[in-house]
């Protein structure tokens, strides 16, 4: 899978040419054309997107990474396929968070703008067909990985004993309401409930509060046995894990907010890096992640969601010893790989880049 955002130096003329001939085309990998937007809710949008070359079949709930430029610098962000597989066009949903890079290119995109995106990767998928339940619970833009697994179960008609809780502050920020009670009209084994933390609940569908002891008993499904996905900032699933870990029979989650990094608790200091494939050695500090310690020397190596989930900027290390930033844990073996978002030097380290 290539990915590369950073265009090399010199473009051969037959890039120019095939273009210019099959626009959409671009030698750095897969495009997608924005085809249409529609409101999802009073913060989100959903995106109608036309892959100029088919993706390849992926399974509910996995992601793309987008490549756009705002400012005339260039960014990536993951956002997860709601739309069914084996479509020709792809839809993602996206909450416009305020001040963010993507939500700034949203608004200044038209219908034909193009992004660029890699093949589909990552996802939760449910792997246990015995158990008594499948419960999907999502917080905030977490809905998107629960509304795809929803429509894949609704269109293999696979929606007994699958229930959704949904986690907003207020009912105007939550998507897809309608289509979900449309649902649970049609089929009452599946069961649907919308949790508000800032508002009364005014609705049969509608529950109050936080996802906490007292809530528990107002999810719909039971937990007991059950097969739990969940979907939201880091805080939601730890508390999701906390509170059914002795119920459920497993539970996989997925948060779309960064992990905190930790700083090492050793002075920075400043080792040297070896790129074997290259043969350069950089100067770079201990406090800094290798990715973008390599950035900051002009170098652009592949990676996706920059935090540690899809394994795009994985790299073998020959020799030296790494941290990897997410608990502060040394590695000293050698002949291992290293992400390197989430990693940074503790000496002088020999990757094969
Ligand atoms: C695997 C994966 C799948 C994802 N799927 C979706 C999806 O389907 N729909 C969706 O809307 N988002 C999804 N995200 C989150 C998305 O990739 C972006 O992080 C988010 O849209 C913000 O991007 P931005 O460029 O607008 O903001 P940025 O420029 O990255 O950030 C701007 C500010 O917002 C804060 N911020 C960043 N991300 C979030 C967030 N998620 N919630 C609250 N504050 C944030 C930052 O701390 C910063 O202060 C997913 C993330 C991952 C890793
Ligand atoms: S960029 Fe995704 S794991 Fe590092």
């Amino acid at each position: 899978m290539s990915f590369a955002l950073a265009p090399p130096p010199f473009r051969p003329a037959w890039h120019y040419w095939r273009g210019l001939l099959q626009p959409g085309w671009s030698p750095y990998g897969n495009t997608a054309r924005l085809i249409r937007r529609e409101a999802a809710s009073a913060d989100s949008e959903t995106l109608w997107l036309k892959p100029f070359e088919r993706l390849r079949d992926w399974q509910p709930g996995q992601h793309l990474s987008f490549g756009f430029e705002v400012d005339g610098r260039r960014f990536q962000r993951s956002f997860t396929l709601t739309s069914l597989p084996g479509q020709r066009e792809i839809a993602i949903t996206v909450r416009k968070v305020a001040g963010g890079r993507f939500a700034d290119w949203l608004s200044e995109a038209r219908d034909g703008a193009r992004l660029q995106i890699s093949e589909p990767w990552g996802g939760m998928a449910f792997e246990m067909p015995d158990a008594p339940q499948r419960m999907l619970m999502a917080a905030g833009s977490g809905i998107t990985a629960a509304i795809a697994q929803v429509r894949a179960a609704a269109e293999r008609g696979q929606l007994a004993g699958l229930s959704l809780a949904y986690w907003v502050r207020e009912r105007a920020e939550a998507c897809f309401v309608e289509e979900l009670r449309a649902l649970q009209a049609r089929f009452p084994d599946f069961q649907f409930r919308l949790f508000l933390t800032g508002e009364a609940p005014a609705a049969a569908h509608e529950a109050e509060g936080r996802l906490d002891e007292a809530t528990l008993a107002a999810l719909p499904g039971s937990p007991q046995g059950a097969e739990v996905l969940a979907c939201g900032p880091t805080g939601f699933v730890a508390r999701v894990e906390a509170l059914l870990r002795e119920a459920a029979a497993r539970i996989a989650t997925e948060s779309f907010t960064p992990p905190v990094l930790r700083v090492p608790d050793v002075p920075a200091a400043a080792v040297q890096l070896t790129l074997l494939k290259s043969g350069r050695t950089l100067s770079i500090p201990t406090d800094t992640p290798l990715l973008a310690a390599l950035e900051a020397a002009g170098l652009r190596p592949e990676h996706g969601c920059r935090q540690g989930l899809c394994g795009r900027c994985t790299c073998a290390k020959a020799s030296g010893v790494h941290v990897d930033l997410r608990d502060d844990s040394a590695h000293p073996e050698a002949s291992t790989s290293l992400k390197l978002c989430v990693s940074a030097a503790r000496t002088d380290l020999a990757i094969d880049l």
